[in-house]
């Protein structure tokens, strides 16, 4: 039942003529989701499973949600930074109330923009502390992400998502992720200013940071004199469990960037930043038009109340639980994946032996089956629901899994 009489191949088509090719989306059109379900303009649905790249932390539809937008879109659409508006103020002391290691709160639009405050942030500090720029470097690890901006991009220590961008900003390091020997070997060379690290790395491979791999990175740090930046904008507000995924850890970070889950759909991105550095910014050094946007920062407190809540933290570690339960009973009978990891709704199951390499061919053939997945390199499936996904949502999406990777396994048999 779509209210589009338009055919799907005929919005495709418009992408593939007029969009920056930049983006190999799957051949569906979506159109309206409720909850964990989103439905194509055909009117097939399907379970969400990746909740548009782990955005949509309380599904879709939720009417506080779309209350608190509507609401403010009745109100005040934008002021900019240059007058004061409540929303963002309100969000500004909520999040500070939940993050007893910030004082101050940058409000931006995306995840790679709360970044690039965070390393300018860096920057500047290690100038106040009179550092010659060759002493403010910044380290980051192998298989990381930090978005696409030219600073972002070279904090990301992927060299695909680098070529052809080149010459790239310079004051980065790299280390391998969880090998603490190259990290003492990364400070031994001196001039580090700031290690950058995601507590669960998303898009490298859904690889939570080795136990302790946190902590030794702040004792480095300390001991160092640098600070400790924490991306948080996958694996954050609830997403693994706890609003903060290094509060697993027992880590006091110097700074923390969100973004995704913390506009629940709306975009918008923070940086917090610790007492160290909170005032090294003053008047003029940083902005943005369109951070601390009314309409964002009003979805964003009451998505922030919510995924705060013990209801929503609770029933990520029962469906997170429910979800793996249901991949090794699947991987039992299959045999495709050599592990299953990550941590609460952040989940990363990596393909075995000749299955390796074949990621995006299980999300086809999922989105057939009507199930949303994603991947995280060609070898891992990525599964990051809504955070307050149903049991019903979640039997139905598995039972859908289990039908696409039959699917999947028994053309695999017959190619063997
Ligand atoms: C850990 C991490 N940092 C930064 C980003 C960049 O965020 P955005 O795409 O909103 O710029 C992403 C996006 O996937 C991410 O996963």
């Amino acid at each position: 039942m779509s209210s589009h009489p338009v055919e799907p191949s005929d919005l495709i088509g418009l992408g593939k003529r007029y969009w920056l090719p930049v983006y190999r989306p799957r051949d569906v059109v979506l159109d309206h989701g409720k909850g964990a379900r989103v439905w194509d303009t055909e009117g097939r649905d399907y379970l969400d499973f990746g909740a548009g790249i782990a955005v949509n932390a309380l599904g879709h539809q939720e009417p506080d949600l779309v209350a608190a937008l509507t609401t403010q879109a009745g109100k005040l659409w934008h002021a900019s930074n240059v007058f004061w508006t409540e929303p963002p103020l309100r969000l500004a002391e909520e999040l500070i109330g939940h993050a007893p290691f910030a004082t101050r709160v940058f409000l931006c639009n995306s995840g790679t923009e709360a970044n690039e405050a965070a390393i300018k942030l860096v920057r500047k500090w290690a100038a106040s502390q009179g550092r010659a720029p060759e002493n403010r470097v910044i380290l980051t690890f192998h298989g990381s992400f930090h978005g696409r901006t030219l600073a972002s991009v070279t904090a990301t220590a992927q060299p695909k998502y680098q070529e052809g961008y080149e010459p790239l900003p310079g004051g980065f390091r790299y280390a391998p992720f969880n090998d603490v020997a190259a990290l003492e070997e990364a400070f031994a060379k001196g001039g580090i200013a700031a290690v950058m690290i995601e507590p669960v790395q998303g898009e490298g491979g859904v690889t939570p940071a080795a136990p302790g791999f946190l902590k030794k990175i702040r004792e480095l740090c300390d001991e160092h004199g640098a600070l400790m930046v924490l991306d948080e904008i996958q694996c954050g507000m609830g997403r693994t469990g706890a609003l903060f995924a290094h509060t697993h850890d027992h880590v006091t970070p110097d700074i923390v960037t969100l973004a995704k889950a913390l506009g629940a759909g709306f975009p918008i991105g923070a940086m917090l930043a610790g007492p160290k550095v909170a005032d090294v910014m003053q008047f003029g050094a940083h902005g943005t038009t369109f951070g601390g946007n009314p309409m964002a920062a009003a979805v964003a407190r009451v998505a922030l109340r919510k995924i705060a809540s013990p209801e929503v933290l609770l029933n990520v570690e029962r469906q997170a639980n429910d979800i793996r339960k249901g991949l090794e009973k699947i991987n039992h009978e299959f045999h495709l994946f050599s592990e299953v990891r990550g941590r609460g709704l952040m989940i990363g199951a990596v393909l075995d032996g000749a299955f390796k390499g074949r990621a995006g061919e299980v999300l086809d053939i999922a989105a057939a089956h009507g199930l949303l997945i994603l991947q995280a390199g060609p070898d891992v499936l990525r599964i990051v629901p809504p955070l307050n996904i149903t049991d019903e949502e979640t039997e139905a999406g598995l039972e859908r899994l289990h039908a696409a990777l039959a699917e999947f396994a028994s053309g695999e048999a017959k190619v063997a």
